[in-house]
Protein backbone atom coordinates (compact mmCIF):
# COMPACT_ATOMS: atom_id res chain seq x y z
CA UNK A 1 0.00 0.00 0.00
CA UNK A 2 1.31 3.55 -0.35
CA UNK A 3 -0.02 6.43 2.05
CA UNK A 4 0.57 10.32 0.80
CA UNK A 5 0.89 12.62 3.59
CA UNK A 6 -1.83 13.50 4.80
CA UNK A 7 -4.45 12.29 7.25
CA UNK A 8 -5.68 8.47 6.89
CA UNK A 9 -8.86 7.00 8.21
CA UNK A 10 -9.25 3.12 8.71
CA UNK A 11 -12.63 2.33 9.02
CA UNK A 12 -14.24 -1.16 9.58
CA UNK A 13 -15.86 -2.89 12.07
CA UNK A 14 -14.46 -4.97 15.17
CA UNK A 15 -11.66 -7.73 14.54
CA UNK A 16 -11.26 -6.86 10.77
CA UNK A 17 -7.30 -6.17 10.98
CA UNK A 18 -7.55 -2.15 11.41
CA UNK A 19 -5.26 -2.03 14.71
CA UNK A 20 -2.96 -5.12 12.91
CA UNK A 21 -2.26 -2.68 10.27
CA UNK A 22 -1.26 -0.04 12.98
CA UNK A 23 0.77 -1.83 14.49
CA UNK A 24 2.74 -3.02 11.65
CA UNK A 25 3.63 0.46 11.21
CA UNK A 26 4.82 0.86 14.62
CA UNK A 27 6.90 -2.16 14.36
CA UNK A 28 8.76 -0.83 11.84
CA UNK A 29 9.31 2.07 13.60
CA UNK A 30 10.36 0.48 17.02
CA UNK A 31 10.59 -2.85 16.51
CA UNK A 32 7.77 -4.03 19.08
CA UNK A 33 4.09 -4.22 18.77
CA UNK A 34 2.16 -1.59 21.01
CA UNK A 35 -0.38 -3.93 22.30
CA UNK A 36 2.24 -5.68 24.73
CA UNK A 37 2.12 -8.46 22.32
CA UNK A 38 5.93 -10.31 22.33
CA UNK A 39 7.06 -10.91 18.94
CA UNK A 40 6.14 -14.92 18.84
CA UNK A 41 1.81 -13.62 19.37
CA UNK A 42 2.39 -11.36 16.24
CA UNK A 43 2.92 -14.57 14.13
CA UNK A 44 0.00 -15.32 12.37
CA UNK A 45 -1.61 -18.59 13.35
CA UNK A 46 -0.67 -21.71 11.65
CA UNK A 47 2.79 -19.59 10.37
CA UNK A 48 6.09 -19.89 10.93
CA UNK A 49 7.31 -16.31 11.10
CA UNK A 50 5.78 -12.53 10.12
CA UNK A 51 7.40 -10.09 7.91
CA UNK A 52 6.70 -6.43 7.44
CA UNK A 53 8.71 -3.95 4.54
CA UNK A 54 8.39 -0.59 4.14
CA UNK A 55 9.62 2.19 1.85
CA UNK A 56 10.15 5.19 3.62
CA UNK A 57 9.89 8.45 1.39
CA UNK A 58 11.61 11.38 3.23
CA UNK A 59 15.04 12.78 2.52
CA UNK A 60 15.68 10.16 -0.03
CA UNK A 61 14.20 6.73 0.14
CA UNK A 62 15.26 4.16 2.77
CA UNK A 63 14.04 0.78 2.21
CA UNK A 64 13.36 -1.25 5.71
CA UNK A 65 12.70 -5.42 6.26
CA UNK A 66 12.07 -7.02 9.14
CA UNK A 67 11.60 -10.15 9.22
CA UNK A 68 10.90 -12.84 12.93
CA UNK A 69 10.59 -16.58 13.13
CA UNK A 70 11.55 -18.38 16.51
CA UNK A 71 14.34 -19.66 14.68
CA UNK A 72 15.52 -16.64 12.48
CA UNK A 73 15.33 -12.49 13.24
CA UNK A 74 16.72 -10.46 10.44
CA UNK A 75 16.31 -6.24 9.86
CA UNK A 76 17.66 -4.96 7.11
CA UNK A 77 18.02 -1.24 5.61
CA UNK A 78 18.69 -0.19 2.25
CA UNK A 79 19.48 -4.07 1.28
CA UNK A 80 21.95 -4.60 4.56
CA UNK A 81 21.35 -6.04 7.72
CA UNK A 82 21.48 -3.50 11.02
CA UNK A 83 23.64 -4.88 13.09
CA UNK A 84 23.22 -2.64 16.24
CA UNK A 85 19.16 -1.81 16.59
CA UNK A 86 21.02 1.83 17.91
CA UNK A 87 21.68 2.34 14.02
CA UNK A 88 18.49 1.67 12.91
CA UNK A 89 16.18 3.30 15.61
CA UNK A 90 15.02 7.13 15.02
CA UNK A 91 14.70 6.42 11.38
CA UNK A 92 10.51 6.13 11.65
CA UNK A 93 9.36 8.25 14.37
CA UNK A 94 6.04 7.21 15.34
CA UNK A 95 3.77 7.67 18.21
CA UNK A 96 0.95 5.54 19.11
CA UNK A 97 -2.21 6.82 20.82
CA UNK A 98 -4.19 3.30 21.98
CA UNK A 99 -6.32 1.63 25.08
CA UNK A 100 -3.12 0.23 25.90
CA UNK A 101 -1.80 3.69 27.37
CA UNK A 102 -4.09 3.49 30.60
CA UNK A 103 -1.33 1.39 31.90
CA UNK A 104 0.92 4.76 31.49
CA UNK A 105 -1.02 5.49 34.73
CA UNK A 106 -2.14 2.31 36.16
CA UNK A 107 0.40 0.05 35.38
CA UNK A 108 3.84 -0.57 36.86
CA UNK A 109 6.97 1.71 37.45
CA UNK A 110 8.24 -0.21 34.24
CA UNK A 111 6.12 1.36 31.58
CA UNK A 112 6.83 4.47 32.77
CA UNK A 113 10.75 4.03 32.32
CA UNK A 114 9.83 2.58 28.98
CA UNK A 115 8.10 5.70 27.86
CA UNK A 116 11.13 7.91 29.15
CA UNK A 117 13.65 5.35 27.21
CA UNK A 118 11.33 5.02 24.39
CA UNK A 119 11.51 8.62 23.91
CA UNK A 120 15.34 8.91 24.35
CA UNK A 121 16.35 6.17 22.13
CA UNK A 122 14.09 8.11 19.36
CA UNK A 123 16.30 11.25 19.88
CA UNK A 124 19.21 10.74 21.19
CA UNK A 125 22.08 8.80 19.25
CA UNK A 126 23.55 6.84 22.08
CA UNK A 127 20.64 6.53 24.54
CA UNK A 128 19.66 3.11 23.51
CA UNK A 129 23.30 1.25 23.33
CA UNK A 130 23.83 2.97 26.58
CA UNK A 131 20.59 1.67 28.12
CA UNK A 132 21.48 -2.21 26.48
CA UNK A 133 25.01 -1.39 28.41
CA UNK A 134 23.40 -1.01 31.93
CA UNK A 135 21.08 -3.82 31.18
CA UNK A 136 23.64 -6.21 30.64
CA UNK A 137 25.98 -5.44 33.73
CA UNK A 138 22.08 -5.49 35.99
CA UNK A 139 21.34 -8.94 34.54
CA UNK A 140 25.09 -10.17 34.89
CA UNK A 141 24.98 -8.86 38.29
CA UNK A 142 21.79 -10.35 39.54
CA UNK A 143 23.11 -13.92 38.17
CA UNK A 144 26.38 -13.78 40.35
CA UNK A 145 23.94 -12.54 43.60
CA UNK A 146 22.44 -15.83 43.05
CA UNK A 147 25.29 -17.96 43.13
CA UNK A 148 25.85 -19.40 46.83
CA UNK A 149 29.51 -17.53 46.22
CA UNK A 150 29.77 -14.59 43.65
CA UNK A 151 33.37 -14.54 41.95
CA UNK A 152 34.09 -11.26 44.22
CA UNK A 153 36.43 -9.64 40.90
CA UNK A 154 33.28 -10.41 38.74
CA UNK A 155 30.76 -8.90 40.90
CA UNK A 156 33.31 -5.97 40.89
CA UNK A 157 33.75 -5.72 37.35
CA UNK A 158 29.72 -5.61 36.41
CA UNK A 159 29.14 -3.58 39.52
CA UNK A 160 31.36 -0.70 38.13
CA UNK A 161 30.07 -1.24 34.69
CA UNK A 162 26.21 -0.82 35.82
CA UNK A 163 27.56 2.13 38.11
CA UNK A 164 29.38 3.41 34.93
CA UNK A 165 26.29 3.11 32.39
CA UNK A 166 23.45 3.63 34.99
CA UNK A 167 24.99 7.10 36.43
CA UNK A 168 24.86 8.24 32.16
CA UNK A 169 21.26 6.73 32.12
CA UNK A 170 20.08 8.67 35.19
CA UNK A 171 21.08 11.91 34.09
CA UNK A 172 19.67 11.65 30.22
CA UNK A 173 16.18 11.08 32.00
CA UNK A 174 17.01 13.75 34.69
CA UNK A 175 17.86 16.03 31.54
CA UNK A 176 14.57 15.15 29.27
CA UNK A 177 12.60 15.69 32.39
CA UNK A 178 12.97 19.99 31.75
CA UNK A 179 11.74 19.55 28.15
CA UNK A 180 8.99 17.33 28.47
CA UNK A 181 7.03 18.01 31.60
CA UNK A 182 6.13 21.37 30.47
CA UNK A 183 4.91 19.79 27.23
CA UNK A 184 2.64 17.20 29.16
CA UNK A 185 1.03 20.02 31.26
CA UNK A 186 0.49 22.56 28.37
CA UNK A 187 -1.17 19.23 26.90
CA UNK A 188 -3.39 18.26 30.00
CA UNK A 189 -4.50 22.08 30.30
CA UNK A 190 -5.56 21.82 26.80
CA UNK A 191 -7.75 18.66 26.69
CA UNK A 192 -8.94 19.22 30.38
CA UNK A 193 -9.25 23.23 30.81
CA UNK A 194 -10.01 24.49 34.39
CA UNK A 195 -8.70 20.97 35.78
CA UNK A 196 -6.52 19.78 37.98
CA UNK A 197 -2.90 20.91 37.97
CA UNK A 198 -0.04 18.43 36.48
CA UNK A 199 3.19 17.85 37.84
CA UNK A 200 5.74 15.51 36.43
CA UNK A 201 8.35 14.35 38.78
CA UNK A 202 11.48 12.01 38.37
CA UNK A 203 11.90 10.20 41.20
CA UNK A 204 15.04 8.20 40.85
CA UNK A 205 16.29 5.50 42.71
CA UNK A 206 19.29 6.49 43.62
CA UNK A 207 19.33 9.76 45.56
CA UNK A 208 22.58 10.75 45.78
CA UNK A 209 25.09 8.67 45.31
CA UNK A 210 24.79 5.74 43.36
CA UNK A 211 28.28 4.26 44.68
CA UNK A 212 27.01 4.92 48.38
CA UNK A 213 23.28 3.45 48.19
CA UNK A 214 24.58 0.48 46.53
CA UNK A 215 27.19 -0.30 48.84
CA UNK A 216 24.97 0.23 51.90
CA UNK A 217 22.38 -1.91 50.22
CA UNK A 218 24.73 -5.11 49.97
CA UNK A 219 23.11 -6.65 52.76
CA UNK A 220 19.83 -7.03 51.60
CA UNK A 221 21.29 -7.74 48.04
CA UNK A 222 22.93 -10.86 49.88
CA UNK A 223 19.35 -11.37 51.19
CA UNK A 224 17.22 -10.49 47.67
CA UNK A 225 20.06 -11.90 45.28
CA UNK A 226 19.08 -8.83 43.28
CA UNK A 227 20.33 -5.25 42.22
CA UNK A 228 18.18 -3.00 44.39
CA UNK A 229 19.59 0.20 44.05
CA UNK A 230 19.92 2.03 39.99
CA UNK A 231 17.88 3.31 37.27
CA UNK A 232 16.58 0.15 36.62
CA UNK A 233 14.25 1.01 39.48
CA UNK A 234 13.29 4.59 38.57
CA UNK A 235 9.86 5.99 38.56
CA UNK A 236 7.59 8.71 36.94
CA UNK A 237 5.84 10.09 39.45
CA UNK A 238 2.05 11.66 37.66
CA UNK A 239 0.57 14.04 40.11
CA UNK A 240 -2.29 15.61 39.63
CA UNK A 241 -3.18 18.30 42.48
CA UNK A 242 0.09 16.95 44.36
CA UNK A 243 -1.93 13.69 44.55
CA UNK A 244 -0.54 10.53 42.79
CA UNK A 245 -3.07 10.44 39.69
CA UNK A 246 -2.47 6.35 40.24
CA UNK A 247 -4.66 6.27 43.21
CA UNK A 248 -6.71 8.95 43.55
CA UNK A 249 -7.63 10.28 39.51
CA UNK A 250 -11.05 9.41 38.19
CA UNK A 251 -10.96 6.78 34.90
CA UNK A 252 -11.37 10.22 33.07
CA UNK A 253 -8.82 12.04 34.31
CA UNK A 254 -6.26 8.74 33.95
CA UNK A 255 -7.09 8.41 30.26
CA UNK A 256 -7.02 12.31 29.82
CA UNK A 257 -3.32 11.90 31.50
CA UNK A 258 -2.03 9.25 29.50
CA UNK A 259 -3.64 11.16 26.42
CA UNK A 260 -1.89 14.32 27.60
CA UNK A 261 1.58 12.85 27.90
CA UNK A 262 1.46 10.56 24.45
CA UNK A 263 0.64 14.08 23.34
CA UNK A 264 4.22 15.73 24.90
CA UNK A 265 5.81 12.82 23.08
CA UNK A 266 4.76 13.61 19.50
CA UNK A 267 5.03 17.36 20.59
CA UNK A 268 9.06 16.86 21.71
CA UNK A 269 9.50 14.60 19.12
CA UNK A 270 8.45 17.35 16.59
CA UNK A 271 10.93 20.04 18.26
CA UNK A 272 13.61 17.87 18.37
CA UNK A 273 13.41 16.92 14.51
CA UNK A 274 11.66 19.74 12.97
CA UNK A 275 9.35 17.30 11.19
CA UNK A 276 6.15 15.62 13.09
CA UNK A 277 6.18 12.11 13.89
CA UNK A 278 3.66 9.63 12.05
CA UNK A 279 0.81 9.55 14.51
CA UNK A 280 -1.06 6.28 14.91
CA UNK A 281 -4.32 6.63 16.63
CA UNK A 282 -5.98 3.80 17.41
CA UNK A 283 -9.76 3.51 18.77
CA UNK A 284 -9.10 6.66 20.97
CA UNK A 285 -10.89 9.44 19.12
CA UNK A 286 -13.96 7.48 18.82
CA UNK A 287 -13.81 7.71 22.87
CA UNK A 288 -13.49 11.25 23.89
CA UNK A 289 -15.94 13.43 24.50
CA UNK A 290 -16.53 16.55 22.27
CA UNK A 291 -14.12 19.02 24.22
CA UNK A 292 -11.28 16.15 24.84
CA UNK A 293 -11.77 16.07 20.98
CA UNK A 294 -10.74 19.45 20.97
CA UNK A 295 -8.05 19.64 23.04
CA UNK A 296 -6.90 16.45 20.37
CA UNK A 297 -7.15 18.20 16.91
CA UNK A 298 -4.06 21.26 17.08
CA UNK A 299 -1.77 18.22 17.15
CA UNK A 300 -3.63 16.88 14.05
CA UNK A 301 -3.83 20.21 12.64
CA UNK A 302 -0.04 20.53 12.68
CA UNK A 303 0.41 17.24 11.61
CA UNK A 304 -1.21 18.12 8.69
CA UNK A 305 0.55 21.40 7.69
CA UNK A 306 3.67 20.45 8.49
CA UNK A 307 2.83 17.76 5.64
CA UNK A 308 2.75 14.73 8.15
CA UNK A 309 1.44 11.34 8.32
CA UNK A 310 -1.43 10.22 10.89
CA UNK A 311 -3.34 6.65 10.78
CA UNK A 312 -6.29 6.80 12.74
CA UNK A 313 -8.67 3.89 13.08
CA UNK A 314 -12.73 3.98 14.18
CA UNK A 315 -14.75 1.30 13.52
CA UNK A 316 -18.27 2.86 11.46
CA UNK A 317 -19.97 4.09 14.61
CA UNK A 318 -18.15 5.96 16.19
CA UNK A 319 -15.65 8.07 13.93
CA UNK A 320 -16.17 11.67 14.90
CA UNK A 321 -17.84 13.51 11.63
CA UNK A 322 -16.24 16.92 12.66
CA UNK A 323 -12.91 15.64 10.86
CA UNK A 324 -14.96 14.67 7.52
CA UNK A 325 -12.28 17.08 5.52
CA UNK A 326 -9.70 15.88 3.40
CA UNK A 327 -9.70 12.62 5.10
CA UNK A 328 -8.21 9.71 3.20
CA UNK A 329 -10.84 7.08 3.51
CA UNK A 330 -9.73 3.53 3.76
CA UNK A 331 -12.04 0.29 3.97
CA UNK A 332 -11.24 -2.52 6.27
CA UNK A 333 -12.63 -5.75 6.06
CA UNK A 334 -11.53 -9.46 6.86
CA UNK A 335 -7.88 -8.47 6.96
CA UNK A 336 -8.30 -6.45 3.25
CA UNK A 337 -7.38 -2.42 2.97
CA UNK A 338 -9.20 -0.40 -0.13
CA UNK A 339 -9.85 2.33 -0.90
CA UNK A 340 -12.98 3.94 0.80
CA UNK A 341 -15.83 5.43 -0.35
CA UNK A 342 -14.87 9.51 -1.13
CA UNK A 343 -17.93 10.83 0.13
CA UNK A 344 -19.96 8.95 2.88
CA UNK A 345 -23.09 10.52 3.48
CA UNK A 346 -23.21 12.06 6.66
N1 LIG B 1 -1.44 -14.19 15.64
C1 LIG B 1 -2.62 -14.11 15.03
N2 LIG B 1 -2.90 -14.90 13.98
C2 LIG B 1 -4.09 -14.82 13.35
N3 LIG B 1 -5.05 -13.94 13.68
C3 LIG B 1 -4.82 -13.12 14.70
C4 LIG B 1 -3.60 -13.13 15.42
N4 LIG B 1 -3.64 -12.19 16.40
C5 LIG B 1 -4.83 -11.60 16.28
N5 LIG B 1 -5.55 -12.14 15.28
C6 LIG B 1 -6.91 -11.81 14.83
O1 LIG B 1 -6.82 -10.78 13.86
C7 LIG B 1 -8.11 -10.15 13.76
C8 LIG B 1 -7.94 -8.67 13.51
O2 LIG B 1 -7.51 -8.04 14.67
P1 LIG B 1 -7.37 -6.46 14.82
O3 LIG B 1 -6.98 -6.23 16.22
O4 LIG B 1 -6.50 -5.89 13.77
O5 LIG B 1 -8.88 -5.97 14.59
P2 LIG B 1 -9.52 -4.52 14.57
O6 LIG B 1 -10.04 -4.28 13.20
O7 LIG B 1 -8.56 -3.55 15.12
O8 LIG B 1 -10.75 -4.70 15.55
P3 LIG B 1 -11.35 -3.77 16.75
O9 LIG B 1 -12.23 -2.77 16.10
O10 LIG B 1 -12.13 -4.75 17.53
O11 LIG B 1 -10.21 -3.19 17.49
C9 LIG B 1 -8.86 -10.54 15.03
O12 LIG B 1 -9.87 -11.46 14.69
C10 LIG B 1 -7.80 -11.21 15.88
O13 LIG B 1 -8.33 -12.20 16.70
MG1 LIG C 1 -8.47 -2.55 16.97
Amino acid sequence: MEFIPGFHLFLGQNAQGKTNLLEAVYLLSTLRSFRGAGHAQMVRQGQEGFFAGGTVVEQGNHEVKFYWSSRKKSLGLDGRPVRKLSEYFGLIQAVVFCTEDLQLIKGAASVRRRFLDLLLAQTQPGYLALLQRFARAVRARNALLKQPRPDAPSLEGFTREMLASGGQVMQCRRDLMPQLAPLAVDAYQRIAPDAEALRLEYQPSVKADFEVELAQSRQRERVLRSTLVGPHRDELRLLLNDRSAAQYGSEGQKRTLAIALKMAQAEYLTRRRGAPPILLIDDVMGELDARRRGGFLPLLEQARHARGQVFMTCTEENWPRELSRDLIRWEVKTGTVKPGAANPAR
